[in-house]
């Protein structure tokens, strides 16, 4: 019997002795607690990493999403407007406080919130005296939206924007770092992305009253008092101190992993140049990708195969690629909410693949992910042969 091939996922974790090193420093100290001096110093140096003065650690990026609402006001029967492709947790964050998510196309050229949509929606809810609360814009897949169009339209109408940069550590537009763009913005170190800590997230703001609020929000709100006291309601958002040491050494890597996720996706855009009908996500030129997920689109009419056809390949040999975010207009939960637009993310959803892309996939790795791909058309083609002989 043959041995299985050791599975590839998407975007697995990668870590090294740093983090181990650092994670049993903090185990030692008996710093083991939602608090201690791995947390404070995660904060500095993350603030300093992104080039934003203040930042606070939190146990994710739905927290970090959730807060960023709170502390700007946003609540019952507010409208906040926000990118349809994207995960789930942007759209639930807005059902969290109680407001309504109204869902916007992406641009085809960037997959971000598209800044003509968004335009037109508050130039059309100005006219009717119902003004949009917030703006969620999505940096997807790593790569910034369009924040000079998209800050310009937000500060025109007097719309406070909040970035979802969950998946876009180290990404850049112009000459700023993903994170710097709206009033704050929410980072996700969850086990697939860029650096991880197993599960934590980031809140980061030029404004330390925001981050602030945000810290006294995430600890239950106490009071400063001796005994425990509350004048508005909580919730347990903070990250653990374990959990910050190893966030600490996975960043000291992050421009390895950067370059080493930007290599994987030039072998991808090299060597499957050739194949007819694959496209790849579109790099703007007003920033840089941190290449988080190496995504394609694929037309099975140029390609002969269609991208299920792929991922069952992929999944044949062990492999793991997923299909782009299903756009929230098209998820059960969010199929009653307002949406602008739909035609491009129905389109991406319906075509699109990421590829295996993670700081740690090996080369051998790639060259099989590169082989199947290239093998799918003849393979798909011979099965249909088959089927109807
Ligand atoms: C765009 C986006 N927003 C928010 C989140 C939520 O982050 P977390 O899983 O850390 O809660 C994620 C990822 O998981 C994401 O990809």
């Amino acid at each position: 019997m043959t041995e299985a091939r050791k599975r590839t996922y998407l975007s697995p974790p990668d870590t090294g002795p740093e983090e181990r090193r650092l994670l049993l420093d903090a185990f030692d100290s008996n710093w083991v607690a939602p608090l201690g001096p791995h947390v404070d110093a995660f904060e500095r140096e993350f603030a300093d990493a992104v080039g934003l003065p203040h930042a606070v650690a939190l146990s994710s990026g739905t927290a970090a999403l959730h807060l960023a609402l709170v502390i700007l006001g946003i609540g019952r029967g507010d409208d906040v407007v926000t990118s349809t492709m994207t995960f789930a947790a942007t759209a639930n964050v807005i059902a969290y406080v109680g407001a309504n998510p109204v869902f916007v196309d992406v641009s085809p050229d960037t997959w971000a919130l598209d800044p003509d949509l968004l335009e037109e929606l508050l130039k059309r809810r100005a006219g009717s005296g119902r003004q949009v609360s917030a703006v969620i814009a999505v940096d997807l897949y790593g790569q910034c939206a369009h924040y000079a169009r998209l800050t310009d339209i937000c500060s025109r109408y007097g719309v406070p924007l909040v970035e979802d940069a969950a998946e876009a550590l180290g990404a850049t537009y112009g000459s700023q770092r993903a994170g710097v763009f709206g009033e704050c913005a929410a980072f996700s170190f969850n086990g697939n992305k860029i650096i991880t800590t197993g599960g934590g997230g980031m809140l980061v703001s030029h404004r330390g009253d925001l981050v602030e609020r945000a810290r006294h929000l995430a600890a239950q709100a106490r009071d400063p008092a001796p005994h425990y006291q509350h004048s508005q309601i909580g919730f347990n958002y903070r990250l653990s101190n374990l959990l910050a040491a190893v966030g600490r050494g996975q960043l000291r890597s992050l421009p390895g992993k950067l370059e080493r996720r930007r290599a994987i996706n030039d072998r991808y855009k090299r060597e499957l140049a050739a194949l007819a009908g694959v496209t790849f996500m579109p790099e703007a030129e007003y920033g840089r990708s941190n290449c988080w997920l190496t995504c394609i689109t694929v037309a099975p009419d140029r390609f002969g195969a269609t991208r299920g056809d792929i991922r069952r390949q992929l999944e044949s040999e062990n492999i793991e690629a997923r299909p782009l975010w299903k756009p929230m207009h098209l998820q059960p939960v969010f199929a009653r909410c307002e949406m602008h637009g739909g035609s491009v993310s129905e389109d991406l959803f319906e075509r699109g693949l990421c590829l295996p892309s993670g700081s740690s996939l090996t080369a051998d790795e790639q060259a099989t992910v590169i082989g199947v791909l290239a093998r799918t058309p003849a393979i798909t083609q011979s099965a249909r042969g088959a089927a109807h002989a």
